[in-house]
């Protein structure tokens, strides 16, 4: 039996060492795996490769993806998901696990209804925006380098008595700020998912800096852009006009994307991999998605995950009420 793995759409930390997992515990159930580099532009492009221990030793700390990222259009179009399935056909392999996006899973399961190649997908973003489970890989990771980045522009930001706003990625998602801002300390979290009022949070910013406050940290995120919201430059004039304090942004963008996997998406990643090859060794029909909620890993359906879009718990959202107020 033959199953092949692939990165695909925004790469995150915890992919490596999926991948590891996904080649060792292939061997260990005596299943030929194979690795699928470059996305789904790979899988037409026929660059599939029988895995070996070497091509996945010494990986297991590195961000990114070894096996490569793409985002196709090519996919798109039938007569190149013809050619992919021909490729994968050559090699003896009719099931994928693949980590990504829910953008990836429909290209998959597309791909599925087109010729029946089975899959199961691994929930893989920094965003954290996929329907129906609480994780996704590379999450944890991406907050740790987040937490990390706002400490050292704290301790900048203190020494000059200067605010900061610190940008973080997440796409139309603010679960990466949110999480940071509760996390960090800050003192105001712009994000889609909570209403704000300027005029209230700025009365609050004076009165704490009448009381001796000496510097600001602001957190937004991306999907804050000006025509939905309030954009980190606009932020950024705010502080300094009505607040009347001086300020600088951190759009932190890419970093966020990279770092050393942590504990928690190393173990993660092992867990999800094991559970989705599990699935496909079932032999049963499956375009399936393994999620995790309420620390337990279940799978749902591809139809499920797209039926809606995700929403930050409202538990969450109510811890970080306050930097809105
Ligand atoms: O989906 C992951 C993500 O990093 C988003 O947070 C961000 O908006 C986007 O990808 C950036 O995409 P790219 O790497 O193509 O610039």
């Amino acid at each position: 039996m033959a199953i092949a793995i692939m990165t695909s759409g925004g790469d995150c930390a915890g992919m490596n060492p999926a991948i590891k997992q996904f080649v060792d515990y292939c061997f260990n159930k005596k299943i030929r795996p194979y690795l699928i580099y470059d996305g789904l532009e790979g899988l037409i492009d026929g660059d599939i490769k029988e895995a070996t221990h070497d091509d996945v030793t010494g990986i297991m700390h590195e961000g990114g993806t070894k096996i490569r990222s793409s985002r196709s259009k090519r996919f798109f179009e039938y007569e190149y998901r013809k050619i992919a399935y021909e490729n994968l056909q050559s090699h003896g392999i009719d099931k994928i696990v693949i980590l990504g996006g829910d953008g990836s899973f429909r290209a998959l399961n597309q791909f599925h209804q087109d010729f029946g190649v089975k899959f199961v997908g691994v929930p893989a973003t920094i965003d954290n925006d996929i329907f129906g489970t609480e994780y996704c890989l590379g999450v944890d990771t991406a907050l740790n380098v987040i937490r990390q980045a706002t400490d050292a522009v704290r301790d900048t930001s203190s020494s000059f008595r200067r605010a900061c706003v610190i940008e973080t990625m997440g796409r139309d998602c603010g679960y990466l700020a949110l999480v940071s801002a509760i996390t960090c300390g800050a003192e105001v979290c712009i994000v889609p998912e909570l209403e704000y009022d300027l005029d209230v949070i700025g009365k609050r910013l004076k009165s704490e800096l009448a009381d001796g406050r000496k510097y600001i940290v602001c957190i937004v995120a991306e999907g804050c852009a000006e025509d939905k919201c309030t954009s980190t430059n606009q932020l950024v004039q705010w502080l300094e006009k009505d607040i009347g304090i001086e300020t600088r942004a951190t759009i932190l963008g890419h970093v966020q994307r990279g770092g050393n996997p942590t504990v928690y998406d190393r173990l993660m990643a092992a867990e999800f991999v094991t559970h989705a090859v599990d699935k496909l060794l079932k032999n049963e029909k499956t375009t399936d998605v393994v999620v995790y909620n309420k620390s337990e890993f279940q799978f749902v359906s591809i139809e499920y995950v797209n039926s809606q879009k995700y929403k930050i718990r409202e538990d969450l959202l109510e811890l970080a009420r306050r930097l809105v107020n």
